[in-house]
């Protein structure tokens, strides 16, 4: 089969940027959210980061041309015809599995569907569907217009087929693909997040201040941002789901997600989101 036409699921920062790359390398993109405010905000973020790129002349194509092959939609409005779907939606296995039993029904039936979880079961989300073999995990990293990685996920059940399906569409946004069985968190989720956890129990135990702690590890171990700014651009409250994903699944007391973590999420400082996080945004 020939991907055309992509339905990107979820419009928050993972959905609008996978839109974008997706729309950049030629697909023909539907956009879909529950409310019209946020595709629209999405459509404006998406606008915004194309024009960065195209005045440094790294997009092919004009801004208009791109904008113009995203369809931006409410719910599962054209979604009968397209070839792949890429659900970005909130990190809960119950609400990604109900999406893909509705889609199930409604998307034809060669169509595949990609999960952009950071590190849910795919083989549980596949189980909701009558395609298992067509269910796969593409996981993308932000910014997504930026970041070269799509960790490639294989359920229980993906075919082959699937497999080098999802493998071409990834490459053929400019992407370069690792292949991961699947495990709690993959692998750069698995490594990186339990480091940016540690960063916040440091912070947490007083022993250094937010900003040396970030000067450390971008001078002492050559990271391009410290770990604490990179938990305000992950978002605090993705950051906690996806760690209490790997404490649970492993029952390991090591990969506890930090109080301070918790609490902040409670407190709604979830990083450059909401404009506070461990720094504050304008
Ligand atoms: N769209 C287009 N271009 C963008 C962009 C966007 N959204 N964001 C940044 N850029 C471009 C800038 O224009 C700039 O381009 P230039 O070098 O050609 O001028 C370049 O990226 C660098 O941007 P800035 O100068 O604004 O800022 P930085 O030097 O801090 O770079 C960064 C930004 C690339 C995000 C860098 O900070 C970085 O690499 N950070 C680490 C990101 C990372 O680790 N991401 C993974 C998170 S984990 C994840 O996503 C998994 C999930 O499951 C939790």
């Amino acid at each position: 089969m020939e991907v055309k036409t992509i339905a990107v699921v979820g419009a928050g920062t993972m959905g609008a940027g996978i839109a974008q790359v997706a729309a950049a390398a030629g697909f023909k993109v539907i956009l879909s959210d529950v409310a019209p405010e946020i595709v629209e905000k999405a459509l404006s973020r998406i606008r915004e980061s194309l024009e960065r790129l195209a005045a440094k002349g790294k997009l092919r194509g004009s801004v208009e041309e791109v904008l113009g092959r995203i369809e931006t939609v409410t719910g599962y409005s054209g979604m009968e015809g397209v070839d792949l779907v890429i659900e970005a939606i909130v990190e809960d296995i119950e609400k990604k599995k109900a999406l893909f039993k509705e889609l199930d029904q409604i998307c034809r039936p060669e169509a595949v569907f990609c999960s952009n979880t950071s590190g849910l079961s795919i083989t549980e989300m596949a189980s909701a569907t009558r395609r298992p073999d067509k269910v796969i995990g593409t996981h993308f990293f932000n910014p997504v217009p930026v970041m070269q990685l799509v960790e490639v996920i294989r359920g229980e059940e993906t075919s082959d087929e699937t497999y080098s399906l999802a493998v071409k569409v990834c490459e053929k946004m400019g992407k370069t693909v690792i292949t991961v069985k699947e495990a709690p968190l993959f692998v750069v989720n698995r490594i990186l997040v339990p480091m940016i956890n540690e960063a916040i129990f440091v912070l947490q135990e007083g022993i250094a201040s937010a900003e040396d702690i970030d000067k450390g590890m971008k001078l002492g171990a050559n990271h391009p941002i410290g770990p604490l700014a990179l938990a305000d651009l992950i978002g605090l409250d993705v950051l906690l789901m996806v760690m209490e994903t790997l404490y649970r699944e492993t029952g390991d007391s090591k990969y506890r997600p930090a109080p301070l973590l918790r609490k902040m999420v409670r407190a709604g400082h979830l990083g450059r989101k909401t404009g506070r996080g461990f720094y504050r945004y304008n």
